[in-house]
């Protein structure tokens, strides 16, 4: 994919509102769940419009490479492990190890080419999923996006850690995210309704982090947060607090209390949502949730309360979130004229999160 000059790319984002086409390049994206990558397994994955290698070598420890054999130009991830610590193309067996270098060739043994040398990728695990630095500085460990949340929970309080990929730019999906007005209308029902449009609206800043709150009180439960507490009272305060953490990671805290009570006394859950751009126009969507404040003791019922939210999320996501998203990703490509977007008091955590994107990707610059 070739990158737009900076004069298109702010044409782009004058025309469409997105920082259109650009990426922080020197940060962690998720490049997928640990478990994606089992013992001697190899997945191919297009981060950032690169394709990447990912496999788990002998030591246990996950090797990321440039996703195409110098030869022909084979995807190494059709390949297979072999001694432990080496991909080996399935086409013609050259055979690389995690730093990229050709480490065997049979045609004729003994003899490396020079030019038989592919990209390697730092990748760290850390709260159960596979960090990839896509930049060309030094990746700093300490700025892997906290997820503490998902350590050491029992399995029972977290639903699947899911994944499904957005045919949008990663922003459209951090725009919807960071503005859950949309929960009243477009899953009307499922996680919002009529009572919590209006809602008191909040914004922080943490370092580069912009958390965007929303508070309704005086509810009727929408339908997820009935699901989780059965024995719920028949008004409630609905509260939402969504943290971004630059360039493409969110923690939700979301639930229902009783009306005036502190947050934390209701039930809900940690919602996870991890987005890593696969190429300017796609996404790549991971998402789980950690419930607190669980009001349920039966375990049969946290069972079924377990699966059930994690469908309805699924439900969410994929029958209605992303028809939206991919949408309006084809009318802002195909607007002839300048699109600016009108702002209102909802947009004030993507308008903020913008801000700061921008001015990392200008600082890269
Ligand atoms: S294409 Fe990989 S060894 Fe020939
Ligand atoms: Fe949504």
């Amino acid at each position: 994919m070739t990158s737009p000059t900076p004069q298109q790319a702010k044409a782009g984002t004058a025309r469409s509102g997105m920082i259109d086409g650009r990426f922080v390049r020197n940060t962690w994206y998720m490049a997928g769940w640990s478990d994606d990558v089992g013992e001697g397994k190899v997945i191919g994955r297009k981060i950032l419009g690169e394709r990447v290698a990912l496999y788990r070598k002998a030591d246990g420890q996950i090797a990321a490479v440039e996703d195409r054999c110098p030869h022909r130009h084979a995807p190494l991830s059709l390949g297979r492990v072999v001694g432990g610590d080496r991909l080996q193309c399935i086409y013609h067996g050259l055979e690389y190890d995690a730093t990229g270098a050709c480490a065997n060739n049979p045609h004729p043994p003994g003899n490396l080419p020079s030019r038989a040398k592919i990209k390697s990728y730092t990748v760290v695990e850390k709260h159960k999923a596979m960090w990839i630095w896509m930049g060309d500085r030094t990746p700093d460990t300490g700025k892997i996006p906290d997820f503490s949340v998902l350590d050491n929970v029992p399995e029972m309080w977290t639903t699947k850690r899911d994944k499904m990929s957005i045919k949008a730019n990663y922003e459209l999906v951090v725009d919807n995210l960071l503005d859950l007005s949309h929960t009243c209308y477009l899953h009307e029902g499922i996680l919002g309704n009529a009572d919590t449009v209006e809602s008191e609206i909040t914004i922080e800043h943490e370092g580069d982090d912009v958390i965007a709150g929303r508070h309704a009180t005086d509810c009727e439960p929408p339908g997820m947060w009935k699901m989780l507490w059965p024995e719920h009272p028949p008004r409630v305060d609905k509260f939402s607090r969504i943290r971004w953490m630059a360039p493409s990671t969110l923690r939700l805290f979301v639930g229902v209390c009783d009306i005036g009570k502190p947050f934390e006394s209701g039930t809900g859950y940690h919602a996870i949502h991890m987005l890593t751009p696969e190429t300017d126009r796609s996404t790549h969507y991971f998402f789980t949730a950690v419930r607190f404040g669980v009001k349920t003791t039966d375990e049969t019922v946290n069972r079924d309360i377990q699966e059930k939210i994690g469908k309805m999320r699924r439900f969410a996501f994929e029958e209605q979130d992303a028809p939206v998203i991919e949408a309006q990703q084809v009318v802002i490509d195909e607007a002839h004229n300048t699109l600016d977007p009108i702002n209102l008091s909802i947009d004030i955590g993507p308008v903020r999160y913008k801000r700061v994107l921008q001015k990392m990707i200008e600082a890269e610059a």
